[in-house]
């Protein structure tokens, strides 16, 4: 088998569930009890929370434990929103967002706040005149996110911030769900960055655990109202085994991460190199460092994504249609469509996605099989 659908999910490190399997059986108390066992689940949230902070280089106090990156999108923009409506109803972003920051967006387009989605150009990339022209005295949020998850578009994210610094008041949010362990994490915790969302089941962490960055001295409302916990700004009780297990797949997602990403890259250049010599493929991903080293979008014109996903899946390689999200709703990709892609191309691309644990023999055996479909796709459509 051969798991190329990793911005889907990633599979669970064995030593990240034996953490969480561990501190199941043995630290299983309330981290609020009073006693004992309680006190003890507190100092292991703490711990995790501490060794997180520092290999993001930030305070414990900036990290808050959410169930993944769709909550820490929706709290960033709908506790943004509530936080600072006094001073505005304006919020920015861009228009190749997860559907998590942008239908947040449009619920608060319902609500009477106004949304500018910065276009992109034919790499899905935000141009920051189009920012510097879209921020307004109302402007309340600029949410930018790291990578993309449909093509692996890095956003300009250093450029953005320089820009923010001139707007002290406008709160910087940027998704980091595909971005971390990517090699760009100067980028990312910026000096001007106020929050970043990431999500562990993206970096073998189990699923339903994620956290925030949360720049002190910056206020977002809670959308989690209850017992108080996270310093009364996520209500909910502590899942300290997820935590921990998070935080040392954190560990070892940051350990050798450049040799991690340049194995990535040379992964994707191999298959890249391979698919571009057939005249019926479009890539969208470009090898280069504007593009994240993990991701490869692209479409066999004339055949559909779902059913190269299928023919794949067949000869035990795990693929995806552009993102895991549209990818059971036979949607266009909403990035493609967002850079002016042909509606028919935009419904028939797919996309691989690497991890660390992945090989060039494992680039070399997609390549055969592409070879294999492209060929049988060429006999039953003329277009091909
Ligand atoms: C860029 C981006 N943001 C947010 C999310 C949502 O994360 P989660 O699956 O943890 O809710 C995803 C998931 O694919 C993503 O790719």
């Amino acid at each position: 088998m051969i798991y190329f659908d990793n911005s889907a999910t990633t599979q669970a490190a064995p030593s990240v569930l034996e953490t969480y399997t561990k501190v199941s059986q043995q630290v299983w108390g309330n981290p609020s009890s009073l006693h004992n066992f309680g006190e003890t689940a507190f100092h292991l949230l703490e711990q995790s929370r501490h060794q997180i902070a520092t290999l993001l280089g930030v305070k414990s106090r900036e990290i808050f434990f959410t169930s993944g990156g769709t909550e820490g999108d929706n709290w960033v923009v709908k506790g943004t929103a509530i936080e600072k409506r006094s001073f505005g109803k304006h919020l920015i972003t861009t228009a190749v967002e997860h559907p998590a920051i942008h239908n947040s967006m449009e619920q608060l387009r319902d609500l009477g706040f106004d949304i500018t989605y910065l276009p992109v150009d034919k790499e899905g990339r935000i141009s920051v005149d189009d920012l510097k022209a879209a921020i307004r005295p109302d402007t309340i949020l600029v949410s930018v996110m790291a990578v993309n998850n449909e093509i692996g578009t890095i956003q300009p994210l250093t450029e953005v911030a320089e820009v923010l610094k001139q707007y002290p008041k406008i709160h910087f949010h940027i998704d980091a769900v595909q971005g971390i362990g990517k090699g760009i994490q100067s980028m990312i915790m910026n000096d001007r960055v106020d929050f970043v969302t990431f999500s562990g089941h993206k970096f073998h962490a189990p699923r339903g655990i994620g956290f925030i960055y949360s720049r002190t001295g910056r206020k977002l409302a809670p959308l989690m109202s209850g017992g108080g916990q996270e310093s009364n700004l996520r209500s909910g009780t502590e899942n300290v085994p997820a935590i921990a297990g998070m935080a040392k797949a954190l560990r070892l997602l940051l350990t050798d991460e450049d040799e991690k990403v340049a194995r990535e890259r040379a992964i994707k250049q191999r298959v890249y190199d391979h698919i571009k010599t057939f005249n019926k493929v479009t890539i969208f991903s470009q090898p280069t460092d504007g593009f994240a080293p993990h991701i490869l979008c692209f479409t066999i014109n004339g055949v559909r994504g779902e059913t190269i996903v299928h023919a794949f899946e067949d000869q035990g390689i795990y693929i995806s249609t552009t993102s895991a999200c549209s990818s059971k709703k036979h949607a266009a990709s909403s990035t493609l469509t967002a850079m002016h892609t042909p509606e028919a191309i935009a419904t028939s691309a797919i996309r691989i996605s690497l991890d660390e644990n992945n090989t060039l023999a494992e680039a070399d055996e997609f390549n055969r099989v592409f070879d294999k479909l492209y060929q049988k796709f060429s006999k039953i459509n003329a277009d091909v």
